[in-house]
């Protein structure tokens, strides 16, 4: 076989969060495994990610999942042509237990290191199902700590032509889930009780920000929410959580829609992506593959697996950058405001 064909074996390790994860990837698209250790329930008693119990459950779960990972592809380590591993953004403890693990697999076993950025890994989680989609092309990146707007105009070259000005997309989930009683992770709970609500029942603001068509605020939603439950409460009226969830959810995916196709519009792209963990929700993927057949796009979207933290993201992600030419070296550290684009 000759050098140009052979396949590119990368490990991917993430720990940025709350989950433990490690996947086997085959030049960036083909996944051979994709374990992932949720510490969701452990969080659940505290209504969010308690930073010091994250950074001590991967400790304690990192060299098993990483283990499961290799086993499952049945692949020896030997066999691995880099490690690819989360850097930033993220929680500094959480960041540094999968970033010294992949720093001492990568010395140990001589094996090259690629840092990779968490949201390009988000980006990335498209290419695992899509193995026809291609840069250039503009992504929404939607999770619990990020709202991007993404000109991706090819594998590792990124250009953000809009963010949120305060509450992430899934912060604002989590926080309406938890003010109406739904618990923690809200996105998934409010995405179920919405389907049984009425989204014009109540009318929430949507957000536009004067000169900053691409910008999200999403501060201003969770507080009409939060008054609207308190003044139902202090009068003693039933409310309907249900219509509330509805109500909240409609106002994000017009939001989210209306800048997201106006942006298309305005870079004349046809090709649109969505990523991160909200962008498993079924309102917002079933809006988007309407306004994008309205108007003629391709509309690309991860399987729900692929869209919550995962290492089957950074594998893929990790693939594109080694292919660049990217390595780091020993000194790689955690960077938990890594900007996209200043790498
Ligand atoms: O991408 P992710 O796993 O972690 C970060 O990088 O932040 O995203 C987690 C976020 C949480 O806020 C969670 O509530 C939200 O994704 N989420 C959802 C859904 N599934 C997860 N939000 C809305 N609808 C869903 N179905
Ligand atoms: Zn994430």
């Amino acid at each position: 076989m000759s050098k140009e064909s052979k396949d590119i074996k990368i490990l991917g390790i993430e720990s940025s969060c709350d989950e433990t994860a490690a996947a086997v990837v085959v030049n960036g698209r083909d996944v051979r495994s994709n374990v992932i250790s949720s510490q969701i329930a452990l969080h659940t008693l505290y209504g969010g990610v308690v930073p010091e119990i994250a950074s001590r459950k991967h400790i304690e779960k990192i060299n098993q999942v990483i283990l499961q990972a290799l086993q499952e592809a049945n692949t020896e380590l030997e066999e691995i042509d880099a490690i690819g591993v989360t850097y930033g953004p993220g929680l500094v403890g959480a960041l540094l237990v999968g970033v010294a693990e992949a720093k001492a697999i990568a010395f140990a076993a001589d094996k090259p290191l690629v840092g990779v950025h968490h949201i390009e890994g988000h980006i990335s989680a498209n290419y695992i199902e899509h193995k026809e989609l291609e840069p250039p092309y503009l992504c929404l990146v939607i999770s619990g700590g990020h709202t991007h707007l993404v000109v991706v105009k090819d594998y590792s070259h990124y250009e953000v032509i809009g963010k949120t000005r305060d509450d992430a997309a899934g912060e604002a989930y989590d926080k309406v889930a938890r003010t109406i009683g739904l618990g923690y992770p809200g996105g998934p709970k409010i995405d179920k009780l919405a389907r049984e609500g009425n989204p014009q029942a109540l009318s929430f603001p949507r957000a536009m920000i004067d000169g900053a068509p691409y910008d999200f605020s999403f501060s201003g939603l969770k507080s009409a929410v939060l008054n609207y439950v308190n003044i139902c409460q202090m009068k003693q009226e039933p409310m309907n959580e249900a219509d509330i969830a509805a109500s909240f959810q409609a106002a994000v995916v017009d939001v989210l829609v209306s800048k997201a196709m106006a942006a298309m519009e305005e870079f004349d792209f046809h090709k649109f992506a969505i990523a991160g963990g909200v962008a498993a929700n079924s309102a917002i993927r079933q809006a988007f593959t309407q306004q994008c057949e309205k108007r003629g796009y391709q509309f690309y979207y991860p399987s729900p697996i692929y869209c919550t933290d995962n290492a089957a993201m950074i594998g893929a992600a990790a693939y594109y950058e080694y292919m660049s030419g990217v390595r780091h070296g020993w000194d790689l550290n955690a960077i938990p405001n890594l900007k996209l684009e200043s790498r």
